[in-house]
């Protein structure tokens, strides 16, 4: 064999290794982004692993949602659990009123379209979906007052659709409680 045709035949090695890698990396590229792409559209799609529905146009016929059965409650094991609903344009109840160093749950949803709760100083901030219930715990080390705004546009007066979180002391909030199953701060 000559040293000419030694050389081609490397050559033509060389350039078929060379090609495999290639194939193997756009293989694995192409790998990766189909795995980020199902998992993305996954995500997206899929409902989240407990999901509780609530009908927005029953909301306030029955269910946990009708208007009595909604703001904060201590619940027969002791817990304390707010429900709310969002509807263009405010939350209702307006006031929400909770107590300090206590853990209690938020319930909420919307009657109409998507809205968002935010409290503000906290980072608490949640999507009212119609047709689902939002639930998130929440906590306040302080009594005290927060605003909260609906930082989802919802229409044309989504400016103004605000409400209010009053943090209260644990014994004041006990004391509201006493003499009512469910309260809220609005006068
Ligand atoms: Cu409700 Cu924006």
């Amino acid at each position: 064999m000559s040293s000419e045709t030694d050389h081609h035949l490397g050559e033509a090695v060389a350039a078929r290794i060379e090609r495999r890698w290639a194939t193997l990396s756009i293989v694995i590229v192409g790998l990766l982004v189909g795995m980020a792409t199902f998992i993305g559209i996954h995500q997206a799609t899929m409902p989240q692993g407990r999901v509780e529905i609530a009908n927005p146009k029953t909301l306030h016929l029955s269910g946990e949602f009708v208007e009595s059965n909604l703001g904060t409650a201590v619940e027969a094991d002791g817990s304390v659990v707010v429900r709310a609903i969002g509807q263009q344009y405010s939350f209702t109840p307006q006031c929400i009123v909770v107590p300090a160093e206590t853990p209690v749950t938020l319930r909420a949803t919307s009657a109409d379209v998507v809205h968002g709760l935010l409290i503000e100083g906290t980072n608490i901030n949640t999507m009212l979906v119609p047709g689902y219930v939002s639930e998130l715990p929440i906590r306040f080390k302080k009594p005290g007052e927060h605003v909260m705004p609906c930082q989802e546009f919802c229409g044309i007066g989504h400016q103004g659709m605000w409400g209010k979180v009053k943090v209260v002391e644990k014994a004041a909030f006990s004391n509201m409680m006493a003499s009512r199953r469910r309260t809220s701060c609005v006068d």
